[in-house]
């Protein structure tokens, strides 16, 4: 570690793969700022950390250790690892034990040379601002998120409940907030919908949270002012005291706009890039990824390799299930036009590739920003939390994106898509009139984005003021 780095802050990730790889991005833009970073995290989390910042000589680990917790499979330090989304509860309180060997280890820090100026803490650990007042240090939070679903996800919180008698699909009122599109208590997280009023533990944990939060000094955003200007006001009214939204995303972008960045996790671009670099078309291939939590089915898997088959278009898919295989007879007829990847793949370097022209996602926040980043329309196919919203956002709200057509089953109450579904949105989005459309509004956003993060730009400047008040308190 330099020992010319006058400024210190403390990162703590939620231990999720869309949670943490966000923070650790903005690790590295705080190192390229000169600032001597810390990551706490847990060991079975720090191997993957460790290789991801293997190049920042800035940016160190500190590691504490997991409790073990009755109801929890031994050994879970990351919600990747569970057996499935029922032991997230269970997980997100489990991570409240890790409050004493934070402060063990944040008191060894506030006696070291360089003392923290700050601990950013995802959202979900709420805890640490108690820790951190109890310590004298600030907590700015974390969240995964957009600032319009955090809004939204604010405002719904109070009024939704009062709103409980209608229809999924009848437009929810939230009179705090001026939305860019009509919305329905159908695009609302599920936790928003029943949890405020209740008591359960998950509820009365997000409550929690909620509450640090509101107390905390400020809010770290991964998105940047020109996407979303317009919301950032209602983000912050809802803050009791002085807390402000830092937009200083697209995080990832600091970095790559400096050329600096060597992803680690490269096995398969030695695949990938060559298979790409083969397709002559520029914006010819669709790129198809769900993300890292959400569960998708069998079936619903093989609607997917029927749709894509259908529609002609060159692909590259990555599959989290482990236990799903094609469809007989499918393998035959996608020979050639398509990879089916099975491993950890680098989403961003895909993303940038002259070939990729499309990207049927779940609309994760963090696949949002990287899609409008590298200018790449959306075929929206949301499936859970805060997904739906910003699905409708890049949709309705942004126009960089279009939708896949999604049935309700009336049996089992289940959101579907059909392999027609999915073949005419790929035909659409990859040659239709509104798929180009589409295109040319992520072209345009993503020049805005990379500008953002430039010399002079509003996610760089208001890094720089950050850092400033953080000195100067
Ligand atoms: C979760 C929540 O589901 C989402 O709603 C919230 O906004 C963020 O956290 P997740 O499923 O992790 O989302 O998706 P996303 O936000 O898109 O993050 C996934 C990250 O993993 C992206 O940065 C993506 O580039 C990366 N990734 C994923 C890879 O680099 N390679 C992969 O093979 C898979």
């Amino acid at each position: 570690m330099p020992s010319s780095l006058a400024s210190h802050v403390v990162l703590f990730p939620f231990m999720a793969q869309g949670h943490t790889l966000p923070l650790l991005d903005l690790s590295k833009a705080l190192s390229l700022q000169q600032i001597k970073v810390s990551i706490v995290t847990t060991p079975s989390n720090a191997k993957s950390i460790a290789e991801n910042i293997a190049n920042y000589p800035n940016i160190n680990l500190v590691e504490i250790s997991f409790p073990i917790v009755d109801g929890l499979p031994k050994g879970c330090e990351n919600t990747s690892q569970l057996p499935s989304m029922e032991f997230y509860g269970p997980f997100l309180h489990a991570t409240k034990q890790l409050q004493r060997p934070f402060e063990q280890a944040l008191k060894t820090m506030i006696k070291s040379k360089t003392p923290p100026l700050c601990v950013i803490s995802d959202f979900f650990l709420g805890w640490t601002l108690a820790s951190c007042q109890a310590l004298g240090v600030p907590r700015l939070v974390f969240h995964g998120m957009g600032v319009l679903s955090m809004a939204i996800g604010k405002s719904a919180w109070v009024h939704a409940p009062q709103q409980k008698s209608m229809s999924m699909f009848e437009p929810i009122d939230l009179p705090d907030m001026k939305l860019p599109f009509t919305l329905t208590r159908a695009d609302l997280p599920g936790e928003l919908i029943d949890s405020p009023n209740q008591d359960d533990p998950e509820s009365q944990f997000l409550r929690e949270a909620m509450e640090a939060e509101a107390k905390s000094w400020g809010v770290i955003v991964n998105s940047f002012q020109e996407l979303e200007k317009s919301h950032i006001p209602s983000f912050e009214s809802f803050y009791k005291n002085e807390a402000k939204a830092w937009c200083l995303g697209p995080l990832f972008l600091h970095d790559r706009m400096k050329g600096l960045e060597k992803c680690t996790n490269q096995k398969d671009s030695s695949m990938l890039t060559p298979w790409l670099n083969k397709q002559v078309a520029p914006d010819s291939v669709m790129y198809v990824s769900f993300g890292t939590q959400a569960d998708v089915s069998d079936a619903q898997l093989d609607e997917v390799a029927s749709g894509l088959e259908e529609s002609g278009t060159p692909f590259i898919w990555v599959v989290r299930s482990k236990t799903w295989s094609l469809p007989s007879g499918m393998e035959e007829k996608l020979k050639g036009r398509g990879l089916i990847v099975k491993e950890w793949v680098d989403q961003r370097q895909i993303l940038s590739h002259r070939a990729i022209g499309g990207f049927l996602s779940h609309c994760g926040w963090n696949s949002v920003l990287e899609s409008v980043s590298a200018g790449v329309p959306i075929l929206a196919w949301p499936m859970l939390g805060d997904q739906f919203l910003n699905a409708r956002f890049i949709t309705d709200g942004l126009g960089a994106a279009l939708s896949v057509k999604r049935i309700r089953n009336t049996d089992s109450n289940e959101v579907l898509v059909s392999r027609e579904a999915i073949c005419e949105g790929v035909k659409e989005l990859m040659g239709g009139q509104k798929g180009k459309s589409a295109r040319e509004r992520a072209e345009a956003l993503g020049r805005v984005a990379g500008r953002a993060v430039q010399r002079g730009g509003s996610s760089h400047d208001t890094l720089n003021k950050l850092i400033d008040q953080l000195r100067a308190r």
